[in-house]
């Protein structure tokens, strides 16, 4: 039996984890057991409960606690929780997805102490180092030993930055593998479509009439922490709404929701507040927000999970950020980047009003990344590979 360890902590990487766990469950029970550590990085209901209740995963088997904090104070509690359960629970890999505190604590944790690290997500660059996320990504991925991406274009980054194409097994910190495996968020996008369609109420329960209104998230910290940021976009988003009469929804981060207040102009804030057309709402289920995505006419957000939900539902997304890791839906024509812009922003939707014969290419896989990382974490285990009882 290989067991893992794996690592959760914030929203898309509870999403992201019921993939793998579903699979294991179904299909290859009999050869991976998983151990799941909640760093605690989210903690609210609506930020991580929720997701264990309806997307059918186990809770974890240890939760951490750690909380909110400044980068250091979170990642190191993290760092020192994760290394004692390694310890204890010795597992031949440790899984981690994506690019969060969470991501890289469980990165360091685990390769310091020699337990292969698994990165889920691997490879994705933005090439802007100003963000946590991207030091996240790179540092730990140069500590990972079996490295996922889910596009072509994240390989790349990673052949770029030295990884070799062609290493054979064994696998190791030094011998390190990528494999382009397709994007595991479109498994569960696929996989929770029909369900969410039969259990979620949310477009009666908002009174929303399907592909008429705009679906919007804002969390990332050089927004919400950017009052000139924060008030371009609200501006765009108030201006937008009134003009053409368009009911936009916004399940809002609590990053986002605390802020709000204290960063907008008191006369913007009032105005958003009495605005009948912004429904500002606390977060949402996954079940909801996919049935949101899927009702919405286009998307507005600065989240990485939602600009792919956005492609895999086939809608335009303004994505408000400078750049995107996942170039490939802008490339394709079907996202645009208006970063914090509000006449960009005002630009591109009036470019997706008028234009909407987009097409959107197969770029993300088949839906079946679990089932791929499952067999190639059979393969490449060695009971050699690790044994911290002898290091
Ligand atoms: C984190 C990730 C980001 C990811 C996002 C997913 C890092 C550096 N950032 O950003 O990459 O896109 O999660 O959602 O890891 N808060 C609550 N309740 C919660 C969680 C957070 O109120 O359950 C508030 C706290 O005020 C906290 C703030 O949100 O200080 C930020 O939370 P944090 O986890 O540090 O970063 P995110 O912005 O969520
Ligand atoms: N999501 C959700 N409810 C919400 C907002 C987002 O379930 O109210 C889901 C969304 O569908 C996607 C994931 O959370 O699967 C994205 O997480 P987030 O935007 O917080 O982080 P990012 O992907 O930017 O790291």
């Amino acid at each position: 039996m290989i067991k893992l360890v794996t690592i959760i902590g914030a929203r898309p990487q509870i999403i992201k984890a019921a993939a793998l766990n579903r699979e294991i469950q179904k299909n290859f029970f009999d050869k991976i057991s998983e151990y799941v550590v909640h760093t605690g990085q989210h903690y609210d209901e609506n930020m991580s409960n929720v997701f264990f209740d309806e997307l059918m995963i186990p809770f974890p088997d240890i939760n951490l606690k750690v909380g909110s904090g400044s980068h250091g104070n979170q990642t190191a509690l993290m760092i020192k929780g994760i290394e004692e359960v390694l310890n204890k629970q010795k597992p031949d890999f440790l899984i981690v997805y994506g690019d969060t505190n969470s991501t890289l604590a469980g990165a360091v944790a685990a390769s310091k102490i020699h337990v292969p690290v698994i990165h889920i997500e691997a490879g994705l660059r933005s090439f802007n180092k100003s963000m946590p996320e991207e030091i996240n990504r790179i540092m730990c991925d140069h500590v990972s030993t079996l490295l996922f991406s889910p596009t072509k274009t994240g390989c790349e980054n990673l052949f770029s930055e030295g990884f070799a194409s062609n290493t054979k097994p064994p696998f190791t910190i030094d011998n390190p593998h990528v494999f382009h495996c397709g994007d595991i968020m479109y498994d569960n996008s696929l996989f929770f479509s029909t369900v969410a369609d039969e259990k979620s109420s949310i477009i009666e329960k908002l009174e929303l009439t399907p592909d008429e209104y705009v679906l919007v998230t804002i969390h990332r910290d050089n927004n919400t922490d950017d009052p000139e940021r924060l008030n371009s976009i609200f501006e765009a988003l108030n201006n937008i709404s009134f003009a053409e009469k368009k009911t936009f929804v916004l399940p809002l981060h609590p990053r986002t929701a605390k802020l709000l207040q204290a960063n907008l102009d008191k006369t913007l804030y009032k105005s958003i507040i009495n605005n009948p057309f912004l429904k500002i709402l606390p977060p949402v289920s996954f079940l909801d927000m996919i049935v949101l995505e899927k009702n919405s006419k286009i998307i507005i957000t600065d989240s990485g999970g939602v600009q792919k939900e956005s492609y895999f539902f086939k809608k335009p997304c303004i994505i408000l950020r400078p750049q995107t890791e996942w170039k490939e839906i802008v490339e394709n024509g079907t996202a645009i980047i208006a970063d914090a812009d509000k006449n960009k922003i005002l630009e591109a939707f009036s470019y997706f009003t008028k234009n909407n014969d987009l097409k959107y290419p197969s770029i993300f896989g088949d839906g079946n990344a679990a089932g791929f990382i499952c067999e190639e974490i059979i393969k490449a285990h060695s009971p050699s590979a690790v044994d911290l009882e002898n290091s």
